[in-house]
């Protein structure tokens, strides 16, 4: 996770988590959970099963929260009602990785150990992230008592798809730490400063085809357009993320729209723009697509020459184009320049009617695909140099930037 305190906006240390862990392999994840939420300012208190304690020693978490880590019902002696003070103290109930057994358990009502029993006792928002062996998770027994949790108000962090570790593939893994983290960062209602807003971001590259077979794109790895999409939904917002292929999970809570080519993400931001009060544009759209796309592989000796000599068309400019009429809704574009960045951005915030650009260098080693990134952000009145930042503070420092231009 990559809240960093010392940039972070969202820090609320009075707020306290109370993480429940249980017996699987993913509780190792719980540690970089616990990370994530204590960078964000939270105060992390770790509750873990019997058998939690089999896949990771409770030393861990005590190191990590410099708290007791509580397992057993009457450990420890100075409180002899623990779950009712752990109930109190929290003000989200968050267990992840939950497994089948603690879901049944939660479900009906069960408290035969120290987290049921927590459980049972609070009266705080509850989050629960899922993880379990595919055929566990879709059992009707599990989806039922996720039905039944979920009628009740507890919100569930759904589990991803891949590789499990009993070796099957499909649904189970725990999700993104990530995801987990804003859910619960979003229901400890941290920064909700976009409720009620609509948030649409385009992100990644778009893909042109030459032939079945053949396409042109660029090296857009959509990062920084999905950590918008997960900054705007825990501030609040519905986000609509409108994406070209990436190699990326979907953002919790966020609605996804996929698309291929410029011109399937023009209509998809076009009805998306309709309801947004902010559009980000933070795709790396093709600007060129074959004029014709063969509808068999080109071959080498009978089709030379269509493939030495692809003709090439324009795709529309999504962010021009929408924002040319863009009322009251705010806009944000990117400029990713090799050379006279500032230059370069400052003419496309005139000539593509943005309210602000995102402007940042590339070339080798930036900005492409990694984790993190330097940007300027240029509105008609300033140019304001950012420090190298994480993308999720980016996002972060975005959307905010955003929100000085909506009336
Ligand atoms: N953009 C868009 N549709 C396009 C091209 C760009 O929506 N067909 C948006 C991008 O998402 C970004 C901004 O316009 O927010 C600038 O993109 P960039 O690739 O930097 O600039 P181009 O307009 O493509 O201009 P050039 O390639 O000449 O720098």
């Amino acid at each position: 996770m990559t809240i960093d305190a010392s940039n972070s906006t969202n820090a609320v240390p009075t707020k306290t988590v109370v993480l429940g862990i249980t017996g699987c392999i993913a509780a190792y994840k719980s540690a970089e959970i616990v990370r994530g939420l204590q960078k964000a300012g939270v105060r992390v208190k770790v509750v873990m099963t019997e058998h939690a304690t089999h896949f990771v020693d409770p030393v861990t978490f005590r190191s990590l929260t410099h708290e007791k880590v509580a397992v057993g019902l009457f450990d420890d002696p100075s409180d002899p009602i623990h779950h009712i003070s752990l109930a109190q103290e929290a003000d989200v109930m968050l267990l992840a990785p939950c497994t089948a057994n603690m879901l049944a358990k939660i479900a009906n009502g069960i408290a035969d150990d120290l987290l049921s029993t927590t459980v049972l006792a609070t009266t705080a928002p509850l989050v629960i992230a899922p993880a379990m062996n595919v055929h566990m998770y879709e059992n009707p027994a599990t989806r039922y008592n996720i039905g039944k949790l979920q009628i009740r108000g507890v919100h569930f962090v759904e589990a991803g798809t891949g590789y499990l570790a009993c070796g099957d593939i499909g649904k189970g893994r725990l999700a993104d730490v990530e995801d987990i983290v804003s859910a619960t960062l979003s229901m400890l209602g941290v920064k909700r400063d976009l409720a009620g807003k609509h948030v649409m971001i385009t992100a990644g590259p778009t893909v042109e085809p030459i032939d079945p077979v053949r396409y042109i794109t660029n090296r857009s790895s959509g990062k920084t357009g999905y950590a918008i999409a997960r900054a705007a939904f825990a501030r609040g917002a519905d986000v609509t993320l409108i994406s070209g292929p990436v190699a990326l999970q979907a953002p919790e809570g966020v609605s996804m729209v996929y698309v291929q080519t410029a011109d399937e993400m023009l209509a998809a931001a076009q009805e998306a723009f309709k309801s947004a009060d902010i559009g980000i544009f933070a795709a790396a759209v093709a600007d060129m697509k074959p004029a014709r796309a063969a509808d068999h592989k080109l071959k080498k000796g009978s089709d030379d020459d269509q493939l030495s000599g692809i003709e090439l068309v324009e795709n529309p400019d999504i962010l021009e184009t929408l924002a040319a009429n863009k009322g009251s809704r705010v806009v944000v574009g990117f400029a990713a320049e090799t050379d006279n960045v500032i230059e370069n951005a400052q003419k496309k915030l005139i000539s593509k009617h943005a309210d602000v650009i995102v402007a940042n260098q590339v070339g080798e080693g930036m900005a492409f695909g990694t984790d993190d990134n330097e940007v300027w952000f240029i509105d008609d009145e300033d140019t304001e140099g950012l420090p190298r930042m994480s993308k999720a503070n980016l996002a972060d420092a975005i959307l905010s930037k955003s929100l000085e231009f909506l009336s």
